[in-house]
């Protein structure tokens, strides 16, 4: 007996933690029975949700992309879920309407996606304030497109303390959200209904190093708006409705910002120091509307090493632009 259990111990535990935790139910009401992989739960309890555990991460993931409707959810997430620590959760918007604070009981996530294809009609349009708070420390990212959510609890990002991208894209948001976070590196907001990103909007997020807003009718910009983001890398502004550039409106003190996409948008103007603090950056300002590139613009910040891209715009080749003409080490930055 002793000899036995020093010869196979190995294969006894193997056996031992191969069974399913609740693998005596499952044999008593099913005549097959049907081995969950650990640690997912039973494919049955969970349908039409499916779970898959990848061993060498070691991370369970939630595809519910099939659920037909929020009882539904709450069903599954109220099933026998022996270990409650999810990595990615799937979820269609096309098939929900509000996520109430008790759908998901106790487990936990670090992505969640929310979203359909294409052509779907979204109607994702609540999100409790407490949906994913028993994620508080586990949620890394959060992503939803297309939606109909025009209101969403901003104001509880902060309390997710490993939360570093917020997306919510294709959706009715109609105004720019006041969010604090001390992890956030990503913030995309892009193909919403916004017109206004207010000053000090953008105040409390320190570590915000990607900002994407394209395909908004951003008309209205207020002054040193991204001046409080003090590492912000990368600002993408495509297709939007901004037409006059004002004084300090992307005023930078990010020493890291390389590049602002102001692509497509409607530029006529930029009045000088627009763009105060940037240092060998590229603005890139394709397809607008300049006709002229003033010098008291332009210059300051060719002479700090920022590259400007024009194409596609209607440049006078006249007089005004004989300060560049004249100085060929601008040449290569224009
Ligand atoms: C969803 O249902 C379709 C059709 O029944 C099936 O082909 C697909 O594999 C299912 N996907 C998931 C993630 O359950
Ligand atoms: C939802 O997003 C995921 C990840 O970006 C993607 O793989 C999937 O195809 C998308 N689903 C639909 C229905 O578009
Ligand atoms: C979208 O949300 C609005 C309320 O904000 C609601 O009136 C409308 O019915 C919703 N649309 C869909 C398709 O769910
Ligand atoms: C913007 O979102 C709407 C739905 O809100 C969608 O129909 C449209 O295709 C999207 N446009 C782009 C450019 O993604």
């Amino acid at each position: 007996m002793n000899i036995l259990l020093l010869v196979f111990p190995i294969p006894l535990l193997t056996v031992l933690f191969a069974q399913p935790i609740y693998g005596f139910e499952s044999l008593g009401a099913h005549d097959v029975p049907h081995f969950r992989t650990l640690p997912c739960p039973n494919p049955e309890d969970i349908a039409p949700c499916i779970c898959t555990y990848t061993a060498d991460k070691g991370v369970m993931d939630m595809d519910c992309m099939n659920i037909s409707d929020e009882e539904e959810l709450y069903q599954v997430f109220h099933s026998l879920i022996p270990i409650p620590t999810f990595g990615k959760l799937s979820l269609p918007s096309d098939r929900l309407t509000t996520l109430t604070d008790e759908v998901f009981r106790v487990a936990t996530f670090e992505d969640v996606i929310i979203n359909c294809s294409n052509d779907c009609e979204p109607t994702l349009t609540t999100v409790g304030p407490n949906t994913f708070i028993k994620s508080v420390s586990t949620l890394m990212s959060l992503t939803m497109y297309p939606t109909n959510i025009s209101e969403f609890p901003f104001d509880t990002i902060q309390e997710y303390v490993n939360i570093n991208a917020f997306i919510l894209n294709d959706s009715p948001l109609s105004i720019f959200p006041t969010i604090s976070s001390e992890t956030l590196l990503t913030l995309v907001l892009i193909n919403d209904t916004f017109r206004e990103i207010p000053a000090h909007i953008l105040d409390e997020l320190p570590n915000l190093k990607q900002l994407e807003l394209g395909w908004n009718s951003i008309d209205s910009l207020g002054k040193d708006v991204f001046a409080s983001l003090p590492d912000i890398r990368q600002i993408v502004m495509v297709n939007g409705g901004l037409r006059h550039l004002h004084s300090r409106q992307f005023a930078v003190t990010s020493p890291n910002l390389y590049v602002i996409v102001l692509e497509s948008n409607l530029i006529e103007t930029v009045d000088p120091d627009t763009f105060i603090g940037l240092q060998s950056s590229t603005i890139q300002l394709v397809g607008n509307k300049l006709t002229l590139l003033p010098e008291a613009t332009w210059k300051p910040l060719l002479d700090s090493g920022v590259i400007l891209q024009l194409a596609g715009n209607d440049l006078t080749c006249g007089c005004d632009v004989a300060w560049i003409v004249l100085e060929p080490t601008y040449h290569p930055l224009v």
